[in-house]
């Protein structure tokens, strides 16, 4: 299909300006300096093949503000749970629709989808990355603490979907990225490669104290992402990993916590920082609403 579609999937397709002017976009949604419905009349199709909250309820409402609406498919609403192909369905979509964000599990997906569609394709979670969740986390992190550029960002847990996007996103915002995770999960080599050939500062180590030493952001995922089954042994391994207090207590005094939300207190972060002082959880979540209108707004224009 046409190479002019503006699909949304994944932060390192992009250069830093054109995901500085989407914050910055997100920002001025945020702060009423962009009003009106520029997404009059559109509909944006959205496929679910794992639960969500925040995702399907900040995109509903977020194209709803924008002037156009939603059409949301769950798991077993559509004919993909029966075999239809993604080819097919991403033809037949792109004949009803503006625009389609989809949270899967393989990452082929998307890629197939977005490359049969006809209309912007949005990644909205596969089991590598999480790019619209790391857009409103930098917003967030620019909203309490100024540029990120030069600030170091310490994660401590599974090297994940998050982690991917997190890598992409130091790469492309400039940012230092210290990642604390397990031998048994560490992100891909090819990732760590791919960040090394862009000159990225990404740290790997199996010390969290030596990942937030001194960081302005700390912040973690839970240990069992959907469709994880070997939980026992995640609980095993991840437990050093766990975010408290004493954590937080080795990053900058005025170091913010963050989290993607759902999250398990006492497990990968305990309620005393989730719940404390340094915690920006709420404004994050909040946050996916403003930065998806600005990346439905970057993809319809
Ligand atoms: N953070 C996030 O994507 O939340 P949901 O799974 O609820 O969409
Ligand atoms: N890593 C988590 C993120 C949820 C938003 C998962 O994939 O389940």
């Amino acid at each position: 299909m046409s190479n002019t579609v503006k699909h949304f999937l994944d932060i390192d397709r992009f250069d830093g300006a054109t995901l500085r002017a989407m914050i910055e976009q997100g920002l001025s949604f945020k702060n009423g300096k962009t009003n009106g419905t520029p997404l009059k009349g559109k509909t944006l199709v959205m496929i679910f093949e794992k639960p969500s909250t925040r995702t399907r309820v900040s995109f509903e409402v977020g194209i709803q503000q924008l002037g156009g609406h939603a059409v949301v498919l769950g798991e077993r609403d559509s004919q993909l749970g029966r075999g239809e192909s993604i080819a097919d369905t991403a033809r037949v979509l792109s004949r009803y629709g503006d625009a389609i964000m989809i949270r899967t599990d393989d990452p082929e997906k998307l890629i197939e989808l977005s490359a049969h569609a006809s209309i912007p394709v949005i990644n909205g979670l596969t089991n590598d990355s999480h790019p619209c969740q790391i857009m409103a986390d930098i917003m967030t992190f620019e909203e309490h603490r100024g540029s990120i550029a030069g600030k170091t960002v310490a994660w401590s847990g599974d090297g994940n979907n998050m982690v991917t996007s997190w890598v992409h996103a130091a790469v492309r915002f400039g940012f230092t990225l210290r990642l604390a995770c397990p031998d048994t999960f560490r992100p891909a080599q090819a990732l760590l490669d791919w960040a090394a050939g862009e000159k990225g500062d990404i740290v790997l180590t199996a010390d969290p104290a030596e990942a937030v030493k001194d960081a302005d952001l700390v912040t973690t995922d839970v240990w069992v992402s959907m469709g994880d089954e070997d939980a026992d042994k995640r609980h095993q391994k991840l437990s050093p990993y766990q975010i408290n207090d004493r954590m937080m207590g080795l990053a900058k005094p005025d170091a913010v916590f963050m989290h993607c939300l759902p999250a398990h207190r006492e497990e990968e972060v305990t309620a005393s920082v989730i719940d404390g002082p340094q915690s920006v959880v709420w404004d994050e979540a909040e946050n996916r609403l403003h930065a998806q209108k600005a990346i439905l707004a970057w993809c319809l224009s």
